[in-house]
This record gives structure tokens, C-alpha cells and sequence, in this order.
């Protein structure tokens, strides 16, 4: 055995792990809504099928409840996980993206972030199953209006809108909003959406942290912004964070 090889065990252990999570991911897959399933079929979402079965949940139980407001979704990409939000909820949606090449991280983000960044500005990123990578195309926001219409859903600018550019100047939600999925990796931009949002959130209502226990530092600027709202409780952790207003 080579000496920096991991013991046969450890192995089996990953292995055994492994294979249980593909079972785990193909049994919630079988429970998806038709939409969640398009886009998956379609490589629009980097989610996977248990985060679309909890914002699938999530949509319901606002409903329900009766909770007021937009749903709004900050980091679109290939519009995947905003067309389930749209479709899903019977409201006013507003996407935020740059809808080109990702930002630039900051010094608050890991090396894992900066890495993933140096290779997407190289050119040689590939996309979902293969596919060219979307920061490269210059016709995206074209493409996402595209791909919400095969979902029937018209991006119009008023039931539908997407806002093409750095969240810093464009997301400025109007009151109320039901539902904030924030899906954008970065500490910077995480704590801009969630100072942003917060304020015109109803009570009820909930932000979806996409990355809260990924490997950049959603999760520190989401703690952070707890210890400085009492009114916020973090009510789930995985398979995202969820944070609800009282
Ligand atoms: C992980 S992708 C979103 C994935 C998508 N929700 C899905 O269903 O696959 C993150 C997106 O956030 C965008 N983004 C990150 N920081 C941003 C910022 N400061 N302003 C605007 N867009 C930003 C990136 O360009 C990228 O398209």
C-alpha cells in the first residue's frame, strides 16, 4: 500500500457512504414537482434534489400560512432553482445576477473560493454534465428568459423580472417579500443581500441560504448577521440555512 494511501476501511467507509447518498438523492428526486425535474433534466440548477424538495416545502408552507410578499432570488445562473420559485409560487419574482462572468471574491472568502475563481477567469471552467460553462456565454440573460419560457412562464417585468447586474446596485426589494433564496457563495455579497433583504421581509417569511455549510463564507457573514438581529432564527441548517423573521 502506498504510504500516503488511506487505509482499506476508510475507503470502504467512503464507498459505503457514497453509494447511500446517490440512493438517498435518487429517492428525493422521485418526490420532486414536475418543474424541479425539468430543470434538472434541462442542467439549469447546480441544486440538488433534496435543496429543491425544501424550497418546494418551503413555497408550501408560506402558502399556507398565508405569508405576504414576492419571492426573489439573489444568484440566478442558469435560472434552475429561480424557474421552481417562480413556477411554485403564485407571486411577483425578481431574479438578481450579473448574468455574465462571477465576481471578482473578496478577502473574506476561503482559498477553495479564490481557487474556483482562477480557474472559471482562466476559460478552461466546464459547466453542469459537461455543458460549456455559463459565465462564458454573452447572451445569458436571453437564455434564462428563454428557459423560463419553456417552464410557461413569461419573464415580463412585473409577475417576472430579472435584474442584470452587481447586487450592490440592483437589489433594492420592495416591501413585502415572502421568500429571499440567496445563492451566491460569497461572504460580501451574502451579508449585502441579507442587510438588504431583511428590512422589507414579512414576518413569516424566510431567507434560504444556499451555502450556509458550503466551503466559502456563506455561513460566517449568515452568523454574523444573526448576532446582530434578534429578531432572526435560524431554523434550519442542511440541506441550506434557512433564517425566519418573527
Ligand atoms: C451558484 S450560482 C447560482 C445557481 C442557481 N441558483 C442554480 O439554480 O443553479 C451563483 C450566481 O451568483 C452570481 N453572483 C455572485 N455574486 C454576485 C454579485 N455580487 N452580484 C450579482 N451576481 C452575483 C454569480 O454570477 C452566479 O451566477
Amino acid at each position: 500500500m502506498h504510504p500516503s494511501a488511506p487505509p482499506p476501511a476508510l475507503t470502504r467507509f467512503r464507498g459505503v457512504r457514497a453509494f447511500l447518498g446517490r440512493i438517498y438523492r435518487a429517492a428525493i428526486a422521485t418526490r420532486l414537482s414536475e418543474v424541479s425535474r425539468q430543470v434538472r433534466r434541462e442542467r439549469l440548477t447546480y441544486l440538488p434534489p433534496q435543496k429543491l424538495r425544501s424550497l418546494e416545502r418551503l413555497v408550501a408552507a408560506l402558502e399556507r400560512d398565508g405569508v405576504d410578499g414576492s419571492f426573489i432570488e439573489c444568484g440566478v445562473a442558469l435560472g434552475g432553482s429561480a424557474i421552481v420559485l417562480a413556477k411554485l409560487g403564485d407571486r411577483p419574482f425578481a431574479g438578481y445576477d450579473v448574468f455574465g462572468m462571477m465576481p471578482a471574491p473578496g478577502p473574506d472568502d476561503p482559498p477553495s473560493i479564490h481557487a474556483r475563481y482562477a480557474e472559471v477567469t482562466s476559460g478552461r471552467a466546464a459547466g453542469i454534465g459537461g455543458d460549456d460553462y455559463y459565465g462564458y456565454r454573452d447572451d445569458l440573460v436571453h437564455a434564462v428568459e428563454q428557459a423560463f419560457a419553456s417552464a410557461g412562464l413569461c419573464v415580463d417585468g412585473t409577475r417576472i423580472a430579472l435584474h442584470a447586474g452587481l447586487f450592490e446596485h440592483t437589489l433594492r426589494p420592495e416591501r413585502p417579500v415572502a421568500l429571499a433564496h440567496i445563492d451566491c457563495d460569497r461572504h460580501d455579497p451574502v451579508a449585502l443581500c441579507l442587510e438588504r433583504i431583511w428590512p422589507v421581509l414579512s414576518p413569516g417569511g424566510v431567507i434560504v441560504l444556499d451555502d450556509y455549510t458550503g466551503a466559502g463564507a456563506c455561513g460566517t457573514a449568515t452568523d454574523t448577521f444573526l448576532d446582530t438581529h434578534s429578531d432572526a432564527t435560524l431554523t434550519a441548517t442542511r440541506p441550506h440555512g434557512i433564517i425566519r423573521k418573527r
